[in-house]
């Protein structure tokens, strides 16, 4: 029995200990933007990479869903979740000595991470897949420009295995990143020795990540959670918050009951109506959505003003109702309110989805292409 007791503490502290060492490993996020699989490949070679180090353990992800076979199974990031890694590894296409469009999609959502200095001194590295090769290390470089906005500790992947690789054929070797020079086709692509070095740097990359694991200091994680500074947000997007619309008759620009703010906006620009009319008759789509674009810019600055230009008081935007002058038969009201809600979404992320409605009129006044209703939940 006192034998029993005592092997089932040994297994108790073996798990613990085991569990412990999982709990200390750094965690590297692998996130990829791939059109055909070429840099899945090397993704993966990334990743055994770093779980070969024992110091790291890692998850591939993709930057947006895609219909390949190959790569339809692979979760896909939020853009959220980036700062609760303890290191990232970036990999894309090479598209004309450039990332890739989808990474930068991607990157481009990231500006509130970067406002708020959330993936500051965590490390990064790159890889890409080329076709030629021509312009690869332009594009690494580039993928660089990026993270080093965002404060990213750079990784490089400096000369390694290198010895032993075949000389004789394009290889992707890059000090600051393996790539594979994919449209080659007289071997295998990647070859064996850019999968080799695509693991090397896997695992020099998790021995940075786990040096680094924890080292942001209180002071600095405290300010990943400090409130969102909207201006500075607003001006990196280049949105321009018109003037705040004076009211037209005996109401006011903006309501407040409870916590909800109730606003309603035309397309008021500069004084006078944008695109004004009857999408079909005096204005096309296009115009209809130029002016949506601008009833939502002055439903927002209604906002700005209701919160007394704190934007981060706004807890959520609860329903936005598009109203559009179209003629009897018109049927695409979404696609014009679209602008809108795209709008909301873009400032507020998720706190800017919102129920909606969209309908037609034979008039809306003072010959608006549209007016907008807009609830908002704030502090
Ligand atoms: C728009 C576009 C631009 C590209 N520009 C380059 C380039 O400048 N240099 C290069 O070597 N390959 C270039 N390629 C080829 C891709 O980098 C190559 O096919 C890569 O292997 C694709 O990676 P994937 O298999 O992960 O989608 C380009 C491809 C596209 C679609």
């Amino acid at each position: 029995m006192k034998k029993l007791s005592s092997l089932f503490v040994f297994i108790l502290l073996l798990k613990i200990n085991a569990m412990m060492a999982q709990d200390n490993k750094a965690h590297v996020l692998v996130l990829i933007h791939s059109d055909n699989g070429g840099t899945y490949e090397l993704a993966k070679e990334i990743a055994a990479g770093i779980e070969s180090s024992n110091h790291a353990s890692a998850v591939i992800k993709q930057v947006k869903e895609s219909s390949s076979q190959k790569l339809k199974n692979i979760p896909v990031a939020t853009v959220d979740e980036l700062a609760s890694y303890d290191g990232i590894a970036f990999g894309s296409p090479v598209y004309f000595g450039n990332i890739s469009t989808g990474m930068s999609e991607f990157l481009s959502k990231t500006v509130n991470l970067w406002t708020n200095h959330a993936l500051e001194g965590m490390p990064a590295t790159v890889f890409m897949s080329a076709g030629s090769g021509a312009g690869k290390e332009l594009a690494l470089q580039s993928f660089w420009n990026s993270l080093a906005v965002h404060g990213m500790v750079l990784v490089s992947n400096g000369i390694r295995g290198t010895e032993t690789m075949n000389k004789a054929i394009p290889q992707g070797n890059s000090v600051l990143g393996i790539t594979s020079v994919a449209s080659l086709k007289d071997v295998e692509r990647p070859t064996k020795d850019e999968r080799l070095l695509a693991q090397l740097q896997g695992r020099n990359f998790a021995k940075v990540a786990a040096a680094l694991k924890g080292t942001l200091s209180k002071k600095e994680t405290a300010s990943i959670e400090k409130p969102m500074d909207f201006k500075a947000m607003l001006q990196q997007k280049n949105i321009v918050l018109p003037q705040v619309p004076k009211p037209a008759g005996n109401y006011k620009p903006f309501v407040r009951s409870g916590n909800l703010i109730f606003i309603n906006q035309v397309a008021l620009k500069d004084g006078k109506i944008l695109n004004p009319g009857k999408l079909g008759v005096d204005v096309n789509e296009q115009q209809v959505k130029e002016a949506t674009k601008a009833t939502m810019l002055n439903v927002l600055s209604v906002l700005n003003e209701a919160v007394g230009g704190d934007l981060s008081k706004v807890k959520q935007c609860v329903q936005l109702t598009g109203i559009f002058n179209t003629k009897d038969d018109y049927t695409k009201h979404a696609d014009l309110m679209n602008v809108a809600s795209d709008l909301t979404v873009e400032v507020f992320g998720e706190k800017g989805k919102h129920a909606r409605a969209t309908l037609g009129a034979s008039s809306i006044p003072v010959n608006s292409s549209v007016e907008i209703q807009a609830i908002f939940e704030v502090e």
